[in-house]
């Protein structure tokens, strides 16, 4: 099976200079909004101790590095498509003296390099979005679980299955990112096929709503001199122009954040 997505084979979309952006934005090895905050609620309620954990779509490292420092798991393997994350994530475990429990594994947008069953939970941070073929995507997770294993994720969803509206066109377009958005129904339906049960999606379109007014003020005000050193004022204009076509389609509820939840049945099939 073949998903289309990014992947190493193409030219990164999160290149140097898009961390340096928002890592100004979004904190050190973050390339999703709210921190390790927002991580924590992702992962509410899981005992992650002793466990191996995936974190799928990990960017430059900031995420699975506070997974590894927090939740006193065996392992966190980071996982992502394009090299100039994984070689931040590396940097950073290193620098940390995380390396003996966090790794990062650079891999194409085909069949993850992961044996079936070999973790116990799988993490996905805003990496989702990028993986058009949702149900080759949950089919490809399920696989990878242990039985009785746990998917927790974030997302960035849109709100139906139609075509998006005029507004999250242009959107996308000023993101310029490969986005393959799908509602929480298709998001549901793909987990359900691939085996999961109890998948649930909440969403989290109030808090980002709220949250991206903010970032957009910052941007425009108290990050702009740091944002304009690191990308510089062209950069950071162009940004300031795709967080506006954002506000827009958050204010409409079309552009909704989303956690996901599903178990893979412990005596089920494999
Ligand atoms: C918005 S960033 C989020 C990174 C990280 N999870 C975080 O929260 O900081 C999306 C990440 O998904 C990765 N990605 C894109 N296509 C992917 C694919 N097919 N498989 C795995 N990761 C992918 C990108 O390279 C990028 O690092």
């Amino acid at each position: 099976m073949t998903a289309a997505g990014s992947g190493l084979e193409h030219e990164p979309e999160y290149d140097e200079a898009a961390i340096r952006f928002l890592e100004v934005l979004w904190g050190e090895g973050f390339l999703s909004p709210g921190g390790p905050a927002e991580v924590d609620r992702v992962l509410a309620g899981l005992d992650l101790a002793g466990k191996t954990i995936l974190d799928f779509g990990c960017g430059a490292g900031g995420v699975s590095l506070h997974i590894a420092k927090t939740y006193d798991p065996a392992e966190v393997v980071g996982y992502d498509v394009e090299q100039p994350v994984i070689d931040h994530a590396r940097a950073a475990a290193v620098r940390e003296g995380l390396s003996s429990r966090v790794r990062f594994v650079a891999g194409s947008s085909g069949r993850l390099p992961f044996d079936d069953a070999e973790f116990d939970v799988v993490f996905s941070k805003d990496a989702m979005v990028h993986v058009p073929d949702k149900e080759w995507l949950f089919g490809e997770l399920y696989r990878v679980l242990k039985p009785g294993g746990r998917l927790a994720a974030s997302d960035w969803l849109i709100s139906h299955d139609g075509e998006p509206s005029q507004d999250m066109r242009d959107y996308i377009a000023a993101e310029g990112l490969s986005f393959g958005m799908a509602s929480p129904q298709r998001y549901l339906a793909a987990m359900t096929a691939a085996g999961f049960v109890d998948a649930s999606a909440e969403s989290r379109n109030a808090w980002y709503r709220e949250t991206a007014r903010s970032e957009l003020q910052r941007l425009q005000g108290s990050l702009h001199a740091a944002a304009a050193e690191a990308v510089g004022e062209e950069y950071v204009a162009k940004n300031v122009r795709t967080w506006t076509a954002m506000q827009k389609v958050l204010d409409t509820g079309e552009h909704c954040p989303t956690h996901l939840r599903g178990s893979k049945p412990a005596g089920g099939p494999p």
